[in-house]
C-alpha cells in the first residue's frame, strides 16, 4: 500500500502570520508544505517571490514543495532553489522546453516536478518521466484556492499511474481536494495530496487542533 502524504497549501493560510501557520500545520501532521507561486500572467493571481520563499524556509522542518505557476520559468529556477525549495514544480504549459526545464531544476540539486493543467493530455509527460520526481495533476484551473474539483482528471491520474510503472515518481493532486475527493484521487493512484481550504477552514494558529482534525479527515 502506498503511503499518502498531505501537503497543505499556505495559499489558504493567514498571510500576516506565515511562520506560525507553517509550524501549526507541521505540528498537526502535515507531511509537506506546499507553496503556490503565481505571476499574474500564467495565472490570474500574484503571490510569492524568492525572498518570501526564503523567509518561509527556516520555519519548514518537513519538506518545502514549491509549485511555480509562472511563465517564463527557467530564469527563476535558481532563485527558488537558493531560496530553499526542496521540490520545484514547473508547468508543462509554461514554455516550449519542459525537458530543458526539468534538467535545469535537477542541475540545482533539487527534486523536479512537472505540472499539468486540466486541459493538458497526460501523454504530454511521456518523454519526461525519467527526468522527474513528481507529476502534478491539477484538478482545478490554477490561480485560486477554494475551487471545485474537476472529476474528469481521475482518468488522467489512473493513466498516469500506468505510464509511470516502476519508476520512483510521485503523483501529486492539487485543487478541490477534500474529505469527499481525497479517497477518489488516492484510489486512482495519487500519493501526494495538496489541500488548501480543506486544511485551513475553521482553524487558526490559536486553534491549531482544527487543522489537525481537518488533515486527519482528508
Ligand atoms: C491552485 C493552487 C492550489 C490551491 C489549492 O492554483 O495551486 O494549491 O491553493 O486550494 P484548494 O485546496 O482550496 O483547492
Ligand atoms: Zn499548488
Amino acid at each position: 500500500d502506498r503511503k499518502i502524504k498531505i501537503a497543505p497549501s499556505i495559499l489558504s493560510a493567514d498571510f500576516a502570520n506565515f511562520g506560525a501557520e507553517i509550524r501549526a500545520i507541521e505540528d498537526q501532521g502535515a507531511d509537506w508544505v506546499h507553496v503556490d507561486v503565481m505571476d499574474g500572467h500564467f495565472v490570474p493571481n500574484l503571490t510569492f517571490g524568492p525572498p518570501a520563499v526564503k523567509a518561509f524556509r527556516p520555519h519548514v522542518t518537513t519538506f518545502m514543495d514549491v509549485h511555480l505557476m509562472i511563465s517564463p520559468v527557467d530564469a527563476y529556477i535558481e532563485a527558488y532553489a537558493e531560496a530553499g525549495a526542496d521540490m520545484i514544480t514547473a508547468h508543462i504549459e509554461a514554455g516550449p522546453h519542459p525537458h530543458r526545464t526539468l534538467q535545469a531544476i535537477r542541475a540545482t540539486g533539487k527534486q523536479a516536478g512537472i505540472a499539468l493543467n486540466p486541459g493538458t493530455p497526460v501523454e504530454a509527460v511521456e518523454y519526461l518521466l525519467d527526468l522527474t520526481d513528481m507529476v502534478l495533476v491539477m484538478t482545478v484551473n490554477p490561480g485560486f484556492g477554494g475551487q471545485k474539483f474537476i472529476h474528469s482528471q481521475l482518468t488522467k491520474i489512473k493513466r498516469l499511474r500506468q505510464m509511470i510503472g516502476d519508476r520512483p515518481v510521485h503523483i501529486q493532486v492539487d485543487g478541490g481536494v477534500d474529505v469527499t475527493t481525497a479517497p477518489l484521487v488516492a484510489q486512482a493512484g495519487a500519493d501526494v495530496l495538496v489541500a488548501g481550504s480543506a486544511v485551513f477552514k475553521g482553524g487558526s494558529v490559536n486553534q491549531p487542533d482544527i487543522y489537525g482534525d481537518n488533515i486527519r479527515k482528508i
